[in-house]
């Protein structure tokens, strides 16, 4: 029972950090109770324990006391099962900590992401290669099919996007839960109502895929459009997306000169 000792000593100096600090903490800040964050008790520890295995351990008495029950438990005959026991948990314990390192996570990562990172000057999409600066969209001019095409954007929208985007558009599809970040929420004004429709013409055309690395690490499901649907219905699902959430566009302003 040599090794007494040294256990209160570590055992102590982990309750004086654990709750001695916040204590101390405390009373300056009343109604506070800080914690010691986890990486900074881990060091602390690493230094009390060694600290104490080494003045524990200064004299060849005190090593023998420190260094004996680990000796026994190696080369004493009659305990043969405690020492199975301590090399199977030695061997289960480096085996958890490999899996906690590997196992995958479904963790937001660290990173920030950029929601509406800079479009790119082209795209290609549709077969087609396109210039995003200018680009209108083809049907906004006519007047006259105004509603045709809204209400053909809305068959586009309820056969494709409804999943994730959901009927009222606040991105609140039946399948919407599963995924991080979110689909985004088109009522709400941070979403197309800053965006010029050539911007969402490059988001629905490229989906999550098409980001730049500034719009990841997050993973989007926002599908790849231009794969399955034709120019048009992309045009048309755009306007649609306006008219139901009674946003308008951004435009940019004409230059004059
Ligand atoms: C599998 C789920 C899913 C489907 C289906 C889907 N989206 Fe998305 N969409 C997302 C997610 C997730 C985001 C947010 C991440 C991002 O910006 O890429 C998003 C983002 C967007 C954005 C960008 C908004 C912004 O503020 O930048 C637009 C526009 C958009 N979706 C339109 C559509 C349209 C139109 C359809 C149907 C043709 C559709 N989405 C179908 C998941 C989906």
């Amino acid at each position: 029972m040599k090794m007494l000792k040294p256990v209160l000593v570590v055992l102590t100096g982990y309750l004086l950090l654990k709750f001695g600090i916040p204590f101390i903490g405390s009373q300056l800040h009343p109604g506070t109770w800080p914690v010691v964050p986890t990486s900074v008790m881990k060091m602390y520890m690493f230094f009390l324990i060694v600290g104490t295995l080494m003045i524990y351990s200064f004299s060849e008495e005190g090593y023998a006391a420190v260094i004996q029950p680990a000796v026994n438990l190696y080369v004493d005959p009659a305990r043969g099962t405690a020492r199975m026991a301590v090399i199977l948990a030695v061997g289960a314990l480096g085996a958890y900590v490999t899996y906690q390192y590997v196992k995958p996570t479904f963790d937001a990562p660290v990173e920030l992401r950029s929601i509406h990172p800079a479009p790119p000057s082209s795209v290609k999409a549709c077969v087609k290669t396109y210039q995003l600066q200018g680009l209108k969209n083809p049907f906004r001019e006519d007047k006259a099919s105004f509603a045709k095409h809204v209400e053909e954007g809305g068959v586009v929208y309820f056969q494709n996007c409804y999943f994730c985007h959901g009927d009222r558009m606040l991105g609140k599809g039946p399948y919407y839960d599963g995924f991080n970040p979110l689909p985004a929420n088109f009522v709400d004004v941070g979403t197309i109502a800053q965006l010029t429709e050539s911007f969402v013409f490059w988001r629905i055309a490229t989906g999550g895929p098409g980001l730049p690395s500034e719009g990841t690490p997050w993973v989007s499901a926002m599908p790849v459009w231009h794969e399955l649907l034709t120019e048009e219905q992309v045009w048309k699902v755009i306007m649609f997306l306006y008219d139901y959430t009674g946003h308008s566009p951004r435009v940019t302003a004409p230059v004059h000169h």
